[in-house]
């Protein structure tokens, strides 16, 4: 039985170029699927799960993100005064507890394993600690952490949310080798970032992790990988050379990678149509465009 999760990272440092212009005033986490910025998924993903701390790395330019989780009082006392409850709750639901919430900076864009190491003095060195990337939004029922957070329960370890994806895709990925196949489950003989040729299977490792307190001591080495940059996939796969368990979990769930602006955008539609103030009218207009697309085509 493995230590209970009660704290996340989440690395927000990056630099976002594939969403320039936008990203030279406006961090790519504040902007929105319909009208909840991408951060907000996060945390409440991360709720969901129990976790109770939440930890920022962030970077230069990230100021509206860490203005975000300040309590609007102006904002309250005017949708009080005008008895606007329904946007008062909107906005309540998104104030964090004084305390809950830290940040801290990361220099220099060194890569996401770089970025969770800038964390490693705000997590006890006996505890396992859940690492979110805001760009993975996924809808699931229940959220893919708590499904890891259980899994994780029985198997302790480190655990890392996995997805089948095409072979020729496997190349954008941490990729797992697979040493056994339990189902929902599987355990990693290996674990391999980017995989230019011979992937070793096609179960990639998407943007939820939990992590054995041991994989933040291996960041300490501080290593370049794929790209040059310092990866949090090396830093796992040292857990199994090491003889430590880790551990892929297939999640239930639609993963969209708000990272690129085709998921962004896929994004959009989907999270617009959950919406019932926005479904009916929002699903008339998709008909509408694609009859228009297919006729002009
Ligand atoms: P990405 O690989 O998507 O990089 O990072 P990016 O800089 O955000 O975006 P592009 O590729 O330039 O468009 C994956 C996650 O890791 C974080 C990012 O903020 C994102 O949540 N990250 C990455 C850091 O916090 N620091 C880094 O040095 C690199």
């Amino acid at each position: 039985m493995s230590r209970k999760v009660t704290k996340a990272i989440f690395p927000v440092a990056g630099l976002g170029t594939r969403f320039l212009p936008a990203t030279k005033s406006i961090p790519k986490e504040i902007m929105t699927l319909v009208d909840r910025p991408l951060i907000q998924y996060a945390i409440d993903e991360a709720r969901a799960a129990g976790i109770e701390e939440f930890i920022f790395v962030t970077s230069r330019g990230k100021g509206a993100l860490e203005d975000y989780f300040d309590h609007a009082h102006e904002l309250e006392a005017n949708l009080k005064r005008s008895g606007k409850n329904d946007l008062l709750d909107v906005l309540r639901a998104t104030n964090m507890d004084s305390g809950a919430i830290a940040y801290v900076r990361q220099h220099k864009a060194m890569g996401l394993g770089h970025a969770v190491w800038c964390a490693r003095r705000l997590v006890p060195d006996n505890e396992p600690v859940a690492v979110i990337l805001t760009d993975d939004v996924i809808m699931g029922d229940p959220p893919c952490l708590q499904q890891m957070i259980e899994a994780h329960a029985e198997t302790g370890g480190t655990m890392v949310a996995t997805m089948e994806v095409p072979m020729e895709k496997t190349k954008s990925y941490g990729v797992l080798d697979v040493a056994e196949d339990m189902g929902a489950i599987v355990k990693a003989r290996g674990l391999v970032e980017k995989p230019k040729d011979n992937p070793p299977s096609n179960l990639a490792v998407i943007g939820r992790y939990i992590l054995a307190p041991t994989v933040l001591q291996n960041l300490n080495k501080l290593r370049e990988g794929a790209g040059g940059e310092i990866q949090l996939t090396d830093a796992i796969a040292d857990e199994i050379l090491e003889g430590r368990d880790v551990f892929g979990l297939r999640f239930r769930g639609q993963r969209y990678d708000c990272g690129s602006k085709a998921g962004f955008l896929q994004a959009t539609v989907a999270y617009g149509l959950e919406r019932g103030d926005l479904r009916d009218e929002f699903l008339e207009y998709l008909h509408e465009i694609v009859s228009l697309q297919r006729a002009a085509e």
